[in-house]
C-alpha cells in the first residue's frame, strides 16, 4: 500500500477550520453556517501558493466561502451546490451589484408593512409544508409556536410584495434565514435538529420576530452593502456558481482550465445537509413537498443513509477493502447493511470527481481537499488515505497529508478505536 509524508500542521489549522471565525467577517456573517471552514484558510492558502492562481473550483459551495473569499482576491471561481438554501446563499453573497440607496427603499417599505401585519396572514402566504411545522392537535412537538412562524410569514409576505427587484428579494430572504432557527423551537446539535431546552414556554412575539429580522438588515447587512458599494470588484463569481449535483455539472468547466480547487465535501459521518437545513429549505419556500425532499437527497453525495441505493460494489482499494471486511466481522450490534452501502458509495463518488478533476486541472495546479476520517463498527476509515490513493489513480500526485485537527468522537468510540479520529487537508498535486 502507498504510503504518504503525513504532517501535524494542528497549529496552523486548528483555529482556522473552523467557520466561526467567520462571524464578524464582511458577507462572510450574512448567514451563521457551521459546516464550513474560515476565510483565513483560504488566504493560508494563497499566501503559500508559489503563483497567483487565474480560475479555481469548489465543487461543495456549501455557503459560498471558497467563491466569495477568491472574489476578494480577484480570483474566478466556479462552484456548485446542490441544496437550493446553500445555492441561494452563496449566490446572493457573491452578487457586488446592492446599493445603499436601494435597500434603505425595499427595508422603509418592508418595515411599513410589517407595522401593520395582516391579522389572518395565513390566508396569504403557505404554511410550509410538513406535519410539524407548527401546532397541530394530536403532535407532542412542533418547530414554531404561531406567533413566530407568523411573524415569519408576515416577512415572507412583506419581502414578496414591496421588493420587486429579484436581487434584493433574494438579499432579504437571507436575512429572513439567518432569523429561522432563533425564531424556532429547533437548535442544531451538530447532526441533525433538536428541540431547544424548555422550548414549550419560549413564546417569541410576531413583533419580536420583525424587529429581529430589521436588525439584521439594519445592524448587518445594511453596513456591508456601504462597504461593499465603495469596493470595485474587478472579478465576480456569481454567474459561475452552479446549481445541482457536481457529479453530472462539474461538465460546464472546460478541460485543462483550473489551477486551484479548494474544498471540503460532505464527510463520511452519515450527516445529511437538507436535514440539518430543513427549515430554512421549508420557510423559504425551495422545498415544498416529500418527492421534493426525496429529489434533493438522491442528488447529494453519497454520504449518509437517507436514500437506500441497490448494493454498490467496492472501488478497487486495499485500504477500502480491508475496512469492509473488519467491519463485517465486526460483532457490533447497529451492523447495518446500508452503512457499508453508503462507504462504497461514498468512495465510488470520489472516485468519479477526481477523475474529473484531473481533467479540469492543467498541470501544475493544486488541490486542497480538506475532509475526516470517520469510524463504524469500531473500525476507522482512513478516509484521507483512500482519497489520496484514487487522486493517485487518477494521474495525481500527493505532496502531503496535513493532520488539521482532532475531531469529537463519543467516549465510545474513542475507547473502541484506542485513538481520536481526525480531520486533515490533503495537498494534491497535477
Ligand atoms: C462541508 S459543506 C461545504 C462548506 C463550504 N466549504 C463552506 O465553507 O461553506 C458541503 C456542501 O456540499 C453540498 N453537496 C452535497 N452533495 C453535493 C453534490 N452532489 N453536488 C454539489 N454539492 C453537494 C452540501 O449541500 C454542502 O453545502
Amino acid at each position: 500500500m502507498r504510503e504518504y509524508p503525513f504532517i501535524d500542521c494542528t497549529e496552523r489549522y486548528d483555529s482556522i477550520m473552523v467557520f466561526g471565525k467567520n462571524k464578524d467577517v464582511l458577507v462572510h456573517r450574512w448567514y451563521p453556517f457551521v459546516e464550513g471552514y474560515s476565510k483565513e484558510f483560504i488566504e493560508d492558502i494563497l499566501q503559500e501558493l508559489p503563483f497567483t492562481p487565474q480560475c479555481a473550483m469548489e465543487p461543495f459551495c456549501g455557503s459560498g466561502t471558497t467563491p466569495v473569499e477568491l472574489q476578494n482576491h480577484n480570483i474566478r471561481c466556479y462552484s456548485f451546490e446542490v441544496s437550493p438554501f446553500m445555492y441561494l446563499l452563496a449566490k446572493v453573497k457573491l452578487e457586488r451589484t446592492y446599493d445603499e440607496v436601494t435597500l434603505v427603499k425595499y427595508r422603509n417599505s418592508v418595515a411599513d408593512t410589517l407595522k401593520n401585519p395582516i391579522q389572518y396572514i395565513r390566508r396569504e402566504e403557505a404554511i410550509p409544508f410538513g406535519d410539524t411545522v407548527v401546532h397541530k392537535d394530536g403532535k407532542k412537538k412542533w418547530n414554531f409556536h404561531d406567533s413566530s412562524l407568523d411573524g415569519i410569514l408576515d416577512i415572507r409576505y412583506a419581502i414578496r410584495t414591496k421588493v420587486d427587484d429579484e436581487r434584493y428579494k433574494k438579499l432579504f430572504s437571507i436575512a429572513l434565514a439567518s432569523i429561522i432557527l432563533q425564531a424556532s423551537n429547533m437548535f442544531r446539535n451538530g447532526k441533525c435538529l433538536s428541540y431547544k431546552k424548555g422550548w414549550e414556554n419560549r413564546i417569541i412575539s410576531r413583533n419580536e420576530i420583525h424587529k429581529l429580522f430589521l436588525n439584521q438588515l439594519d445592524t448587518v447587512i445594511s453596513e456591508d452593502v456601504k462597504i461593499l458599494s465603495s469596493q470595485s470588484a474587478k472579478v465576480c463569481n456569481a454567474d459561475i456558481c452552479y446549481f445541482g449535483d457536481v457529479r453530472k455539472s462539474i461538465e460546464n468547466v472546460d478541460d485543462d482550465t483550473l489551477d486551484l480547487i479548494i474544498t471540503s465535501p460532505p464527510y463520511l459521518n452519515s450527516r445529511d445537509y437538507t436535514d440539518i437545513y430543513m427549515l430554512e429549505l421549508k420557510v423559504l419556500e425551495l422545498v415544498n413537498s416529500h418527492e421534493d425532499l426525496q429529489k434533493l437527497r438522491k442528488s447529494t453525495l453519497r454520504s449518509h443513509v437517507q436514500v437506500k441505493y441497490e448494493e454498490v460494489k467496492p472501488i478497487d482499494n486495499a485500504r477500502l477493502i480491508n475496512c469492509l471486511s473488519d467491519m463485517k466481522k465486526s460483532d457490533a450490534k447497529s451492523w447495518n447493511s446500508d452503512i457499508l452501502n453508503m462507504i462504497c458509495g461514498y468512495f465510488e463518488d470520489m472516485q468519479q470527481l477526481f477523475s474529473a478533476f484531473s481533467q479540469k486541472m492543467r498541470k501544475g495546479g493544486v488541490i486542497y481537499f480538506n475532509v475526516a476520517n470517520s469510524a463504524y463498527f469500531g473500525v476507522e476509515v482512513p478516509v484521507d488515505m483512500i482519497i489520496s490513493d484514487i487522486a493517485e489513480d487518477c494521474g495525481m500526485k500527493v505532496r502531503e497529508i496535513r493532520k488539521a485537527r482532532d475531531i469529537k468522537t463519543s467516549p465510545q468510540q474513542s475507547k473502541s478505536l484506542g485513538k481520536k479520529l481526525h480531520e486533515s487537508v490533503i495537498v494534491i498535486d497535477k
